[in-house]
């Protein structure tokens, strides 16, 4: 659980995904956290007197922008985890490539502009927020695959690409950021296989003992956060706060 100090006040965007709504969840229940920003696209409608509802498009520059502006104005921020991401879209025209032959340019750039590039636009209007004295933290959910060295089965091309190169990007918002907000954790997370519409397509192969519920990873997540410092900051760990190789 997050409660490395009282009074949290934690933005979660992609609050409507299987992971965000867990992580919303939890620190609804978190006695250290006084409020949540729920975030998505979509749109939500936590009820805790603790969470606000918001919508926000990845995608949209201005809708990030006008997210963090309206934060800044309110209650200001000890944290962002970014839950948002992609692997195929429902009508399957985007699928993990098993192949090189699979390879099509305009899946790979929407799967990068969402895994990547959207995130580490968050983080030129978020990371601002966070506080420049004491531990704050950025976390996106990157994934396992997305390791270079970790890669021994080749396959899904765009998507362990969008995170590997996620992973870099927090790695550089890590160096510039740490900078000016010493005790800044700036990191990825890796959730580990969870029981969502992400994974739905690719569950058959999972042993059962292998595939978390939301509520399992996303506490994880939250246990790993709660004990990450500023030595942590642009690596990642998975749920069990175990580092993922680069
Ligand atoms: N599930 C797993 O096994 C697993 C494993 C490793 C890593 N991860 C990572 O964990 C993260 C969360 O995945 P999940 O399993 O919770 O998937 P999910 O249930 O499909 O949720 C995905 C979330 O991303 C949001 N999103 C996608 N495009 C967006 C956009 N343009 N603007 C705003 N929001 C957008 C969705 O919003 P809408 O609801 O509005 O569409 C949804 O909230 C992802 O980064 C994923 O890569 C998951």
């Amino acid at each position: 659980m997050l409660e490395y100090k009282q009074g949290l006040k934690i933005a979660v965007i992609g609050a409507s995904g299987g992971i965000g709504q867990a992580f919303v969840a939890h620190l609804e229940a978190a006695s250290a956290v006084d409020k949540i920003y729920a975030i998505s696209r979509s749109g939500t409608d936590f009820s805790n007197p603790k969470t606000s509802n918001h919508t926000m498009d990845i995608l949209k520059e201005d809708d990030i922008a006008a997210i963090a502006e309206a934060i800044k104005s309110d209650a200001g921020i000890d944290g962002v985890i970014v839950a948002t991401g992609m692997l195929h879209n429902d009508g399957a025209a985007i699928a993990p490539e098993k192949s090189m032959r699979d390879i099509n340019a305009a899946s790979f750039e929407k799967i990068f502009a969402v895994n990547a590039t959207a995130p580490i636009v968050v983080a030129k209007y978020f990371l601002p927020l966070l506080p420049r004295e004491g531990k704050s933290f950025f976390a996106a959910l990157s994934a396992r695959v997305g390791s270079i060295s970790d890669n021994e089965m080749g396959g899904w091309y765009a998507y362990r690409a969008s995170k590997a190169a996620l992973n870099m990007l927090i790695k550089n918002a890590s160096i510039e950021f740490g900078r000016r907000y010493k005790e800044a954790v700036i990191v990825g997370l890796h959730p580990g296989t969870v029981k969502t519409d992400l994974s739905a397509p690719f569950q058959g192969n999972v042993p059962e003992h292998k595939l978390f519920t939301p509520e399992y990873a996303a506490q994880g997540m939250l246990q790993t956060l709660n004990g990450l410092t500023a030595q942590d900051t642009g690596k990642c760990f998975d749920y069990a706060g175990q580092e993922v190789p680069a």
